[in-house]
């Protein structure tokens, strides 16, 4: 089978060294990659935006599945174009994408199928919005409704802090995505990541995970891409994941039926855990970065069956083994991230990490003039596994500590409350 990836990040890194692992692998191509990719594909430059020519290449390489990473591609249409030329693509419709594209669109979906989610409001003006933020008071959440790399949520503790985040969307701090805001109720617990695989009828449940969106160690400092993850997370337990599967997953996999717009690919759910159980923060319609990285380390099944299963309607007759291992990933990112990050700066050790037993995904990366340059936000994923959080946390952090890079940094804390909660039962 010949296949053709989407992506250029950590998360594509990991999809592409676990295809490559697939017996069923004829080529792998991958468009446009990075230098931790070149291991295990062939890179392709190519305007993700031009669908056209992402079909001709398809027919050029006699492509049989692709695998889309990224959500702007799926949001734009990317998976439309290739099913309607007859080419097999694992990711969601552009309209089942608006799962991730509009989270007015989720929302009314969980108020149609009663699935259970924060109280919202939709709004396309201020005043009206601030009027409803008064008459809820704070803490409250303010959303832009579109795609916003991850930085349109506003946890606001006062009613300034909403109001401004108000404004902001309004006066275009994100563009089109600002053009509608969703107002919605302070949830509070414990947050997890839970991930199926979809094909329009079945979901197949494919993995737990924790993320630490956070910038600064201890949970501080602003919003990020997420810099480091762990999984399973020990907070879904069976009982969460069959609750989760009932009550969010299969009404959301009705539902969109219902709309015409049945769903495949990867549902990633944000939830918020409470003593009430699960409640839907709000779905991506992608795996998680860095949380892939972590699944595809846990994962014992040949990942290649698994997608183009997903792609071809037959969820029902696969299943998904994990290692009961943890597995634990630490985002090393460049300097002045996420704001402006320092770019060109020199990393050496890479390969010192990796004979440490280490795996290391690559993201912002790139080789100049035969060194390997940072070249994005987020650039190295360094990840390891152990038999609990503590044995995978110190052997991933041994490896960061064999890494050289004056221009990089990481958090010092990943998996820090699994961590607690292990020290608590010892
Ligand atoms: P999102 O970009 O939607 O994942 O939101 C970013 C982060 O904001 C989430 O991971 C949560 O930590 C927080 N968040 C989003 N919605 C809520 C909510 N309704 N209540 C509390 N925290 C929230
Ligand atoms: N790590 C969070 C995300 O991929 O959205």
């Amino acid at each position: 089978m010949n296949v053709l990836l989407i992506g250029s990040g950590g998360r594509e890194h990991a999809l592409a060294w676990k295809i490559a692992q697939s017996p069923m692998l004829g080529s792998l191509f991958a468009a446009p990659g990075n230098p931790g990719i070149a291991d295990h594909a062939d890179l392709v430059a190519i305007d993700l935006t031009d669908h056209q020519a992402v079909t001709a290449l398809c027919r050029d390489k006699a492509i049989d599945l692709v695998v889309v990473g990224p959500e702007a591609p799926l949001v734009d249409g990317l998976a439309d174009t290739l099913a309607a030329a007859g080419i097999k693509v694992f990711g969601p419709s552009a309209k089942a994408a608006q799962l991730e594209g509009s989270k007015g669109f989720t929302k009314d979906l969980c108020a149609r199928q009663d699935i259970p989610t924060a109280a919202y409001e939709r709004f396309n003006n201020a005043p009206k919005a601030k009027a409803y933020v008064r008459t809820q008071g704070v803490p409250i959440v303010i959303k832009a409704d579109g795609l916003a790399a991850g930085k349109g949520v506003t946890v606001a503790m006062t009613l300034e802090e909403a109001f401004d985040a108000i404004e902001d969307c309004f006066e275009g701090a994100y563009g089109e995505a600002g053009a509608e805001v969703v107002v919605e109720e302070f949830l509070t617990g414990e947050e997890a990541s839970f991930f199926c695989l979809c094909d329009g009828e079945t979901a197949l449940p494919f993995g737990t995970a924790q993320d630490h969106k956070r910038v600064g160690d201890g949970d501080t400092g602003p919003n990020t891409g997420g810099m480091g993850a762990y999984s399973p997370a020990p907070v879904m337990t069976e009982d969460l994941i069959a609750q989760t599967m009932r009550d969010i997953i299969e009404p959301t996999m009705r539902g969109m039926a219902e709309m015409g717009a049945p769903f495949s690919g990867v549902l990633y759910a944000g939830l918020m855990i409470d003593e009430t159980g699960p409640k839907l923060i709000e779905y991506n319609v992608r795996f998680g970065d860095p949380e892939c990285q972590v699944l595809m380390m846990r994962l014992k099944d040949d990942i290649l069956v698994l997608l183009s299963a997903a792609a071809s309607g037959g969820l029902k007759h696969v299943s998904a083994r994990w290692s009961d291992e943890t597995a634990l990933t630490v985002v090393m990112a460049a300097e002045g991230y996420p704001g402006t990050p320092r770019k060109g700066t020199v990393i050496a050790g890479v390969d010192k990490a990796e004979a440490d037993g280490a795996k290391v995904f690559h993201a912002g990366t790139a080789v100049k003039d035969g060194a390997l340059v940072a070249t994005g936000g987020r650039v190295l994923n360094v990840t390891a596994s152990g038999e609990d959080v503590q044995t995978a946390q110190a052997r991933a952090y041994a490896a960061v500590d064999l890494i050289d890079w004056p221009g990089g940094f990481c958090r010092r804390d990943i998996g820090w409350r699994a961590v607690a909660r292990e020290r608590n039962l010892d």
